[in-house]
């Protein structure tokens, strides 16, 4: 069953200028070391960044929760895997709002999707909840 979905749209622009402006602070903040590394070493910094933003954005869409003043945005983390791939790793109050939605039985998964196009960034998030095998409390 799907328990959430969320997208986000980022100006790439305004990510570079938030970068420019707030450099340091803004990454370290917003972003964990996977993302940096992967944003630093590409030819587009604030395009890939831009993806990673628009993936909290639309994580938190699916979470229900929409962002908070004072939320941790490092809790709704961008991994790739070998093929490229995108995942959704979250820890913390991520974590927490994501065992919250998840029925008894079942264990959720996130989906991600990215794609930009200079100036925008997009992300697709869709929370599923697939049963467990040999559940003994699953509710249907
Ligand atoms: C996946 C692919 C369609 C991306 O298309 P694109 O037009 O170049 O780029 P877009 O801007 O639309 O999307 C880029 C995002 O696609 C996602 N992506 C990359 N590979 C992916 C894959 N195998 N499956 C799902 N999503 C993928 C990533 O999130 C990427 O952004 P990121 O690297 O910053 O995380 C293209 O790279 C492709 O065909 N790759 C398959 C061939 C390949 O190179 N395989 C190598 C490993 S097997």
């Amino acid at each position: 069953m799907i328990l959430g979905i969320g997208t986000d749209l980022a100006n790439i622009e305004r990510i570079a200028g938030t970068l420019d402006r707030f450099g340091d602070r803004f990454r370290t903040r917003v972003f964990t070391e996977t993302e940096q590394r992967k944003a630093e070493r590409r030819a587009d910094i604030a395009g890939t960044y831009a993806k990673r933003w628009a993936a909290k954005e639309a994580c938190s869409k699916a979470l229900g929760t929409g962002l908070r003043m004072g939320i941790a945005w490092r809790d709704m983390a961008v991994r790739n895997i070998d093929t490229g791939q995108p995942v959704m790793e979250v820890t913390g109050w991520a974590a927490r709002r994501l065992a919250e939605l998840t029925p008894p039985g079942y264990a959720a998964v996130i989906h991600v999707s990215l794609t930009d196009d200079h100036p925008w960034a997009q992300a697709f998030v869709v929370i599923e909840a697939r049963p467990v095998a040999g559940a003994p409390d699953r509710v249907t």
